[in-house]
């Protein structure tokens, strides 16, 4: 380990154990799970990279703060507690919680959607909250700047609005049918890519000219501010927090999963700068969906670990080691000569499947076949971000063709060490000296809504 990358700054105090298997029993747990790395058991997972969501690793101090929560069904403690830590952090005068980033959005979204042919606009919705925007009846249009699109090319911020579009699309479907602008920070969908300070500045203008409201989509937004301030001229001497606190001033809401910066395994918020009404009726709809105000499908102890993991997650330390963590993995792959999206964002590594295996047509899934070819190197489990998630187009039924085709190497916070992306490092270059070999899948059985979860492959 030289110099470059940060060592952890914590010492493990508890352990789970992980099983290993042979690369024969991976071919048959592989076979077995119809070729759908979704369908494996944990159980049969080395190293698990699915996702950074509710799969990070809570601190002592997290722990120890579960023991005092609670459990109230209203006005609880933890409640209070959990609120003047978010209201600390981004200055609003409303907050709620709620069971998971995908409840803000249930609760949130339908509240802006006043009549037929509305538009949401965001650097890239993720797709929950596309999901939820087109379930309240609206359409989802993403604005992000072009070149995240080149992932060869270095850029600092690569998961910026392209202001010009954003304005345009704004004058083109009339403001009066833009429901609100979502800030997605950092951008999941470009690759964790941060959004700078300045592009949030001008955003929120745009948004203020127009009068639309301006909605943070914050479940990284540490990383996002860690990135302004390596990368953005001014921030260097700022603290995290800071940084934090400017970019919740630039947006009139936040809708948070706070499974990843809140560094918890489960839990939501929504919080609301100083629009009484909108609170009002998000409270009014959370009741039905997700709970009493003070708890929102939260218990009290969840609360409170969620209130002591934000301001960990703000801390410079943590976040230097959690993204050299990434960068690290994504060097040893570039250095090999693997294509990844460069330069890596904030939560994985994303490489690139259509450079990688061209052989491999896109309605045959070549980011599929990357995948399980991991799998069964060494049992690390990644996830395919390419045609298959993107599904069939609905009028004519064909299989779109994804702009790229990746694979995302997904890092937890706290949980795993640079040994274990060592072991994921050399797996992922033997797959690429073989990569020649790789073949792509067809259905066994497809799915027809959200297929990449539940569908079934034949190889070819
Ligand atoms: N917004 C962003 C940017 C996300 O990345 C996610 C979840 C959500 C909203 C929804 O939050 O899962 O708590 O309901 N992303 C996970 C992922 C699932 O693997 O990237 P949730």
């Amino acid at each position: 380990m030289n110099k470059k990358y940060m060592a952890e700054p914590y010492r493990i105090k508890m352990v789970e154990s992980i099983r290993q298997t042979t690369k024969e029993e991976r071919i048959t747990l592989l076979k077995n799970a119809g070729y759908n790395p979704f369908s494996l058991r944990s159980d049969d997972v080395y190293i698990d990279l699915l996702t950074d969501s509710g799969t990070g690793a809570m601190s002592q101090e997290q722990w120890g703060a579960m023991m005092i929560g609670d459990e109230a069904y209203a006005g609880s403690r933890s409640f209070y507690r959990l609120e003047s830590v978010v209201k600390n952090i981004t200055g609003y005068k409303y907050f709620m919680p709620v069971h998971q980033g995908r409840g803000a959005e249930q609760v949130f979204l339908p509240q802006l959607v006043t009549h037929k042919g509305m538009y949401y606009l965001s650097n890239i919705h993720f797709d929950t909250t596309r999901a939820h925007v087109e379930l309240a009846g609206a359409r989802a249009l993403d604005c992000v700047t072009e070149c995240c699109y080149d992932l060869k090319n270095y850029h600092p911020f690569k998961g910026n609005f392209d202001l010009e579009l954003l304005e345009k699309t704004i004058l083109e479907k009339g403001k009066e049918n833009i429901c609100g602008i979502i800030m997605t920070i950092t951008n999941n969908s470009a690759g964790g890519q941060p959004v700078s300070m300045e592009n949030m500045r001008e955003v929120h203008k745009i948004a203020k000219k127009y009068g639309i409201m301006n909605i943070i989509d914050g479940a990284r937004y540490a990383e996002n501010s860690f990135f302004i301030k390596e990368r953005e001229k001014g921030y260097q001497d700022k603290d995290i927090i800071d940084i934090a606190r400017e970019t919740y001033s630039y947006a009139d809401a936040l809708l948070m999963s706070a499974k990843k910066d809140g560094l918890v395994n489960m839990g939501g918020i929504i919080a609301i700068r100083d629009d009484k009404c909108l609170f009002d009726k998000c409270r009014t709809r959370a009741v039905a969906y997700e709970g009493f105000p003070t708890y929102g499908g939260l218990n009290g102890r969840d609360m409170d670990a969620l209130a002591v993991g934000l301001m960990e997650a703000l801390d410079e330390n943590y976040l230097r080691h959690r993204i050299d963590q990434v960068r690290y993995l994504g060097d040893r792959l570039m250095e090999a000569g693997i294509p990844i999206q460069y330069p890596v964002g904030g939560h994985a590594v994303f490489v690139d499947c259509k450079a990688l295996a061209p052989q491999i047509p896109y309605d045959q899934f070549p980011s599929l076949a990357v995948t399980n070819a991991l799998y069964v190197e060494a049992g690390v489990r990644a996830v395919e971000i390419g045609s298959l998630l993107l599904g069939r187009d609905p009028d004519t039924n064909k299989n779109i063709e994804a702009k790229l085709e990746l694979m995302r190497l997904t890092i937890p916070r706290r949980v795993y060490t640079y040994n274990h992306l060592d072991v994921v490092a050399d797996a992922m270059i033997h797959v690429f000296e073989h990569r020649h070999e790789l073949k792509g899948y067809a259905f066994d059985y497809e799915s027809p809504i959200l297929r990449h979860f539940t569908s079934t492959f034949k190889p070819l």
